[in-house]
């Protein structure tokens, strides 16, 4: 149907509109958990320019210590600059499939809220670079210089995954695309919440204590969405989840573990380096939790996402690297994953 046609003056009401179609015109509310999560989101919504600023004085730390700082947001920002883009689509579908009134407010919240994330690590590393681009940043110090080294490959890998994910997005169904997505939410709310308080810095605090915070409510989206359309799912499904687990493992592994460097093509120090990093931000009192913590935060995480799974018969993969057993996955590669942060 040409949309130039005219109607209106052949008939009494207008044809029907064909579907799908990008808005719903209805404001349908089923699922209270929504309900009660967007309110939490309305209540606990926070500004980055509002953190304490002005307690922080770039000049205490040195520049070793500002660059290995800065390397860790920038980490971070790999995962959490995509964010925006991959929820917004998220949400223009919830649009499309004339979801729920709450499911589609509660993917606009999770929008919002990375796009705060973001905010939040273009702030520090501006601040402790003093140039708002890691990329093209001029490192001050050897540690600098191998830091950038290691962002330059952590960019090239994370830039690879946004065209399998539009393709993913209209082919699968929200429940099926977020799988993946609470195993990241479940440890990256820990982690954060330990980086809160590990941290003496006010303005890291205060960042992390809001961002873990928002990572629970993400979590609770998942937890709800699964609730409601878990029970319901097709045998295809459950295959294209146990895969998706396993990918999200291999995908997240980079910021709340190591990444694995079968999956992650980086050059062989990469490890080694962002190791020396991590050590040169705790000297410097920035906390991030040591390898075997980080190690049981991935490793609880997954035990809980795999209590979730059992309840509905989906099969778990395998996670050898962190000690769990399952179904083995082979040859998940950047085109076969929608992972999300
Ligand atoms: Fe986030
Ligand atoms: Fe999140």
């Amino acid at each position: 149907m040409s949309s130039k046609e005219k109607f209106a003056s052949k008939m009494e009401f207008p044809p029907q509109t064909e579907q799908p179609n990008v808005y719903p015109l209805t404001w349908i509310s089923k699922t209270k958990k929504m309900e009660e999560i967007w309110e939490a989101s309305q209540r606990e919504y926070w500004d980055p320019a509002k953190l304490p600023w002005d307690t922080f004085d770039v000049e205490s730390y040195t520049w070793e210590e500002r660059e290995c700082i800065a390397y860790w947001w920038t980490l971070l920002s790999v995962f959490d600059a995509s964010a925006p883009p991959v929820f917004a689509a998220a949400m223009i579908k919830t649009y499309e499939d004339h979801e729920e009134d709450p499911v589609r407010r509660c993917f606009f919240s999770v929008t919002r809220d990375e796009q705060n994330h973001e905010q939040v690590c273009g702030m520090f590393i501006t601040k402790l670079l003093g140039h708002p681009d890691p990329l093209t940043y001029e490192p001050k110090t050897e540690i600098g210089k191998k830091a950038q080294k290691n962002t330059k490959w952590l960019y090239f890998n994370g830039g690879r995954y946004w065209d399998g994910y539009k393709k993913a997005v209209p082919r699968y169904s929200l429940a099926v695309l977020f799988s993946s997505f609470l195993m990241g939410e479940i440890a990256s709310s820990t982690i954060f919440h330990q980086m809160a308080n590990g941290n003496k810095e006010l303005v890291f605090k205060e960042a992390f204590k809001n961002i873990g915070r928002d990572e629970g409510r993400h979590m609770a989206i998942c937890m709800s969405l699964m609730e409601r359309d878990y029970p319901k799912l097709q045998m295809d499904d459950r295959k294209t989840i146990t895969k998706q687990i396993r990918a999200g493992y291999l995908f997240l592994s980079a910021v709340l573990f190591e990444p694995p460097t079968d999956f992650w093509d980086l050059p062989s120090d990469f490890i080694e380096v962002q190791r020396e990093i991590e050590a040169n931000c705790r000297n410097a009192g920035f906390f991030i939790p040591e390898y075997e913590q980080k190690k049981e935060n991935w490793r609880n995480a997954i035990l809980n996402l795999k209590g979730v799974l059992d309840k509905y018969d989906i099969p778990f993969p395998a996670i050898p690297e962190v000690g769990i057993t399952g179904e083995e996955i082979r040859d998940v590669d950047m085109d076969d994953i929608i992972p999300v942060f």
